[in-house]
């Protein structure tokens, strides 16, 4: 009897729940969308002063009507004992009516596979049509009516707790003078709000798996060096990979001089002056990256403690925001080449070491799918 109202209660709560994803702008918890509630304080793991540089979407609005824009400005801490979300918005913003009219808004994160949505929201206006439906994103609402987006790795609700435009009798350096001297949007508006709710995805809830599963090899790269602490953090994680015996038997080479870069580029370019003639994104013979980590283990040994090391390194990078890819091709070119040795000597490898591969690093300027992988490969002995 008791298993039958179980059942019946289950069929009801399957249909409920039907109806209300057939509905849009239907008001779900996010634990039903596959999100999880996190505690910010407790669980917010990422570096606070990159992560609105990184980019963030702000929405607001409500079930009738609302509206999102990509934010690289804003700040997280603490404020009249609450727990403080700040972001600004220009004056002329469509959200900006958005965020005046309403008591709550979201701030969500996207995933770099999701960089379109990103790029997408801080170009186009919706004054100009509804940006989420041209992307294919799903609305949904929190608790409180604030509308977030389904396909969101991280959603951050808060409560306004201030709002007011800069004002000019207040500017105390060059900076917001500077700013608005020539600038079209109007000033900010900055708005304070109390974290009130904040959820993860499920599966993204795993920083270190989540890292694994968004790590794609990257060949197109920005105009732009990776910072010496981040390169530091990366090879202070790949010596921290295992290695047979603790031998260690790795060196490592970062190289952050391009003039190195582009002098094994020119030799390159020489002997393979054709094919380099067909790319005319061609920029060095690492697929144009601005940083390059060259691994040299002792001959004929150590290459798994360097595979090790090369995937620990990686998913550091990974994490922090940079794209990587593992080199071969240019590693058998230059050390058949006759001309390359001045330069690689530069690297200063131990006489009885060879360099085993290189690895791009830089920050990502695709964003690849993922290939398939073939799970027929796991076979699990019961
Ligand atoms: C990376 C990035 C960061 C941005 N940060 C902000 C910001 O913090 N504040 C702001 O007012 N506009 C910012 N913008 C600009 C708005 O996102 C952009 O003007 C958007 O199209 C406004 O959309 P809306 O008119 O639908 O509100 C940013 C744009 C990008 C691409």
């Amino acid at each position: 009897m008791e298993q039958k109202t179980n059942a019946k209660k289950m069929l009801v709560h399957l249909f409920l729940v039907a109806v209300m994803l057939c509905l849009p702008g239907t008001t779900i918890a996010q634990e039903e969308n596959g999100f999880t509630r996190i505690n910010v304080v407790e669980d917010f793991t990422d570096n606070g002063f990159q992560w609105f540089r990184d980019a963030q979407l702000l929405c607001a609005g409500n079930k009738e009507e609302s509206n999102a824009m990509t934010i690289g400005w804003g700040g997280i801490g603490t404020l009249w004992g609450r727990t403080a979300m700040t972001v600004y918005v220009a004056e002329k913003r469509y959200t900006k009516k958005f965020m005046d009219g309403s008591e709550y808004f979201t701030v969500m994160s996207f995933d770099f596979s999701q960089g379109k949505v990103l790029d997408y929201m801080g170009r186009y206006s919706g004054r100009d049509g509804d940006k989420a439906k041209a992307l294919g994103l799903h609305t949904a609402y929190t608790a409180n009516g604030t509308p977030y987006y389904t396909e969101a790795t991280m959603v951050i609700e808060c409560k306004v707790m201030y709002a007011a435009p800069f004002d000019s009798k207040y500017y105390r350096s060059d900076a917001p003078k500077r700013m608005y001297a020539n600038f079209p949007a109007g000033v900010h508006t900055e708005y304070i709000g109390e974290v009130v709710g904040a959820w993860v995805k499920g599966e993204q809830a795993n920083a270190t798996i989540n890292a694994m599963m968004d790590r794609r090899s990257i060949r197109k790269y920005k105009d732009k060096p990776v910072e010496h602490a981040k390169l530091e953090q990366i090879a202070l994680c790949g010596i921290n990979a295992p290695s047979g015996m603790n031998q260690q038997p790795l060196e490592i080479r970062i190289v952050e001089d391009y003039s190195l870069i582009q002098q094994l580029t020119d030799i390159y370019k020489k002997a393979n002056a054709e094919q380099v003639s067909r790319d005319p994104d061609f920029k060095n013979m690492f697929r144009n990256a601005p940083n390059i980590i060259c691994v040299a283990t002792p001959k004929g040994r150590g290459q798994l403690d360097a595979g090790m090391l090369a995937q620990n390194m990686m998913l550091a990078a990974q994490s922090l925001g940079l794209g990587t890819c593992c080199l071969g091709g240019p590693v058998r070119f230059l050390i058949s080449s006759e001309e390359a040795k001045p330069y690689l000597a530069r690297l200063d490898f131990s006489p009885d070491y060879e360099l085993l591969y290189i690895l791009a690093v830089g920050y990502p300027d695709e964003s690849p799918a993922a290939k398939p992988r073939d799970e027929g490969k796991v076979k699990y002995i019961k």
